[in-house]
């Protein structure tokens, strides 16, 4: 068995090419949302996670920024395990705005580094899951070594068939909207489309993530209500849930309780 080096990083991702990816099981997924007091015909296809509080975290135990985003980590590690065990179809984990470019360098450095790490150490878990690796935002803007093991990573898990885990990197709900307006633009300049026929479907096409579903439930954690230029386009219907806990100390029980949350609220998408 090979083993794939990522050069740039002078590293070795620890799984060989062809070892094997965990298949979901549909009937373990089902006793897993019972036994967490989820009903499993009314779970959200997907899930988007505002993880905030990492800076509070740390702050309020005198450590600098950076000590809270590493803590940070095992709650996405649990978060990410807990929708493959519960069959989640789609989480999106908001990991690194447009605007957290603004951050002061040392801390963009941290987080930046910080993403190869988790790339390269949760590996196993995501394929054990059978969870699949997926990027929404302007992945080319982050720093090579970085984009090169994210790509290795998405492909190393493209087979997966559990939950698709998509890392928003370097995104922002308005630019989303403007480089799929830009293409739609540069289609109708073409003459491949006609301004009458753009539909929401034409810019659901455009979007980073196109066969993403729309978004049933956004959970921010910190306790905080705002959007944050978040899946605007995707999270129209969606549902709100805040979470008091600091991203750090959020675990899998808050996570279910968020979900629990959820499944209590009655839909009605503008109709009686
Ligand atoms: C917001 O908290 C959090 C971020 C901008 C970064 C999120 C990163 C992680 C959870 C860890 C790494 C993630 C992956 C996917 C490897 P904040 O810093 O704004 O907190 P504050 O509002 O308390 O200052």
């Amino acid at each position: 068995m090979s083993v794939i080096s990522v050069l740039a990083l002078g590293v070795k991702l620890p799984l060989s090419v062809d070892d094997e990816m965990a298949a979901p099981d549909p009937a373990l997924m089902q006793a897993n949302c019972q036994a967490a007091g989820l009903e499993p015909s009314a779970m959200p296809r997907h899930v988007a996670v505002i993880m905030d509080g990492n800076g509070r975290w740390a702050k309020g135990r005198g450590m600098l920024r950076i000590k809270g985003h590493r803590k940070g980590v095992d709650a996405v590690r649990s978060t990410v395990t807990a929708s493959a065990a519960l069959g989640i179809e789609w989480l999106t984990l908001y990991a690194f705005s447009t605007e957290n470019w603004q951050r002061p360098q040392r801390e963009v450095d941290f987080l930046m580094d910080l993403l190869g790490e988790f790339l390269r150490n949760e590996l196993p878990t995501l394929l054990e899951n059978g969870v699949q690796l997926r990027v929404v935002g302007q992945p080319e803007r982050l720093p090579p070594k970085i984009s090169d093991i994210l790509q290795e990573t998405i492909e190393r898990t493209a087979h997966g068939t559990g939950t698709i885990l998509s890392l928003a990197l370097s995104y922002g709900g308005r630019d989303e909207i403007v480089d799929a307006t830009r293409q739609i633009a540069q289609a109708i300049a073409k003459g491949e489309l006609q301004p009458c026929d753009i539909s929401h479907q034409t810019i659901q096409q455009f979007l980073y993530a196109p066969a993403a579903p729309d978004v049933d439930v956004v959970i921010r954690s910190a306790g905080e209500q705002r959007l944050s230029n978040f899946l605007p386009w995707q999270s129209v219907y969606a549902e709100y849930v805040a979470i008091d806990a600091l991203w750090p100390d959020v675990t899998e029980a808050h996570y279910h309780q968020a979900l629990k949350t959820f499944q209590a609220r009655y839909r009605r998408f503008g109709k009686v």
